[in-house]
């Protein structure tokens, strides 16, 4: 990893390299050279038409005349077309029509779909949370490379370090994670991002797909840290029953919109947008993560695993962020286009909730098929209830499992930990340090 000094260095190496830099007794002996030397021959302004691509060299002048004058034609055609091009440029900008000199953006015209508006103007924010954690997301930066592995690499290659059944653990959550964060990603890029039609929201979709990004260097820097078998780990969700499942119904949740020829602006689309947002926002990274999430961080609780634990640690943190902001866009779409969300639709919703926790609680009697780590299915069970009924309440909706508790408060200490603060001290650096990263 480059270091301050390196930076320094390399600066003053290539501001020296540019001259910048010299001495004046250099400088001036450079000078007088300059004055006793021929000048150089004066280069032509515009380099000889390039031929190297044929194959014969021309054998006639006549003919090589032809050709440059051919050349010359083709190119003030070029030249002509060009200036055209920019005479013809409608400077009507952003994605939809829009009229020159109309007026400018008004708070009110902006909406979450469907919005006519200039989609380039940022301000004036009409949606102030989206703003918001867009800068919660960038001043809770991290990288996956600033967390020491060295104990994780120990304990994994010792013969005695983990239990075959925390090993399992390791492998299922970084087999699943390392396919669903790409997932989340490439539905973000090639569907979300489209159709939401607002700047400071779309602002946020951009920091949380760099996010995603991170999340799966985190992944793919613990496999190979701990020398993984990659090809078993990646191919997990095609491979892995309990894994392939929960991929299986992302994937599926993606398929509608993501065609480009989908348009949302009709009650059938709007309402299929929604469906992708609560099947990503709601269920993928609001359901699907959190056997796996609460699974490592226990591990990591007991001084086990505490690199890929740490890693997990910021990533349930980005995370448990973007479900609140999808959240907020679904609610928001919701009360700008009551007429969506009926009573059927409303069911509909519901199953979707249902579905994913019962994917989750497959998921946690597959790894976890006898108790381990201070926990087993049953508890997990009982905690995915918890977080399904906490989703269905997020969303307006009726609880479904009365009484669920949760068996893990510790979950939510350390998701409620704001900013850089490890929750396994093993990380200091601070990225919000009057501005300027600290390099430790
Ligand atoms: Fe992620
Ligand atoms: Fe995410």
């Amino acid at each position: 990893m480059l270091s301050w000094d390196d930076y320094k260095e390399e600066s003053t190496q290539s501001s020296a390299s540019k001259g910048a830099n010299t001495a004046p007794a250099v400088k001036q002996q450079a000078m007088q050279q300059e004055a006793v030397q021929p000048a150089p021959q004066a280069q032509p302004a515009i380099e000889e038409p390039a031929v190297s691509y044929q194959t014969k060299e021309p054998v006639a002048t006549t003919e090589t005349r032809a050709t440059e004058s051919k050349e010359n034609k083709t190119v003030s055609d070029a030249v002509a077309l060009a200036k055209q091009a920019i005479e013809d440029l409608d400077p009507a900008p952003g994605l939809e029509e829009l009229e020159m000199g109309a007026a400018r953006i008004e708070v009110d015209d902006k909406k979450m779909i469907n919005c006519r508006a200039d989609l380039n103007q940022l301000v004036p924010f009409k949606y102030d949370w989206a703003w918001q954690k867009y800068l919660d997301g960038c001043a809770n930066h991290w990288m996956p490379q600033e967390v020491n592995m060295t104990a994780d690499v120990a304990i994994w290659k010792s013969a005695d370090g983990l239990t075959e059944d925390e090993r399992k653990i390791v492998m299922r959550s970084l087999g699943y994670f390392s396919t669903a964060d790409s997932l989340v990603a490439n539905n973000l890029v090639l569907a979300i991002y489209r159709h939401i039609t607002n700047p400071e929201a779309r602002q946020y979709i951009l920091r949380q797909a760099f996010e995603e990004a991170i999340h799966t260097h985190a992944y793919q820097y613990c496999i190979e840290s701990l020398g993984m078998d990659e090809g078993e780990v990646f191919n997990m969700y095609r491979e892995v029953p309990s894994v392939a499942k929960k991929a299986a119904w992302s994937i599926a949740h993606t398929a509608g919109i993501s065609n480009p020829a989908f348009h949302t602006g009709t009650e059938e689309a709007d309402r299929e947008l929604l469906r992708n947002l609560i099947g990503f926002y709601v269920v993928t990274e609001g359901v699907f993560f959190y056997c796996g999430f609460t699974q490592i961080l226990s591990m990591g609780r007991r001084n086990k695993m505490t690199g890929v634990a740490e890693q997990f640690q910021y990533i349930l943190r980005d995370e448990s962020m973007h479900l609140n902001f999808g959240i907020d866009v679904i609610n928001q779409i919701k009360l700008e286009n009551p007429k969506l969300w009926t009573e059927d639709f409303k069911a509909e919703v519901k199953q979707m909730v249902l579905e994913g926790t019962e994917l989750e609680i497959a998921y946690a009697r597959d790894t976890m098929p006898r108790g381990v780590l201070g926990m087993n299915a049953a508890m997990m069970e009982e905690y995915l209830h918890f977080i399904a009924n906490r989703r269905l309440a997020q969303l307006g909706l009726g609880e479904a499992y009365p009484g669920a508790q949760n068996p893990f408060p510790w979950m939510s200490e350390i998701m409620d930990l704001r900013k850089e603060k490890n929750f396994f001290e093993t990380r200091v650096i601070e990225y919000q340090t009057g501005g300027a990263l600290s390099w430790e």
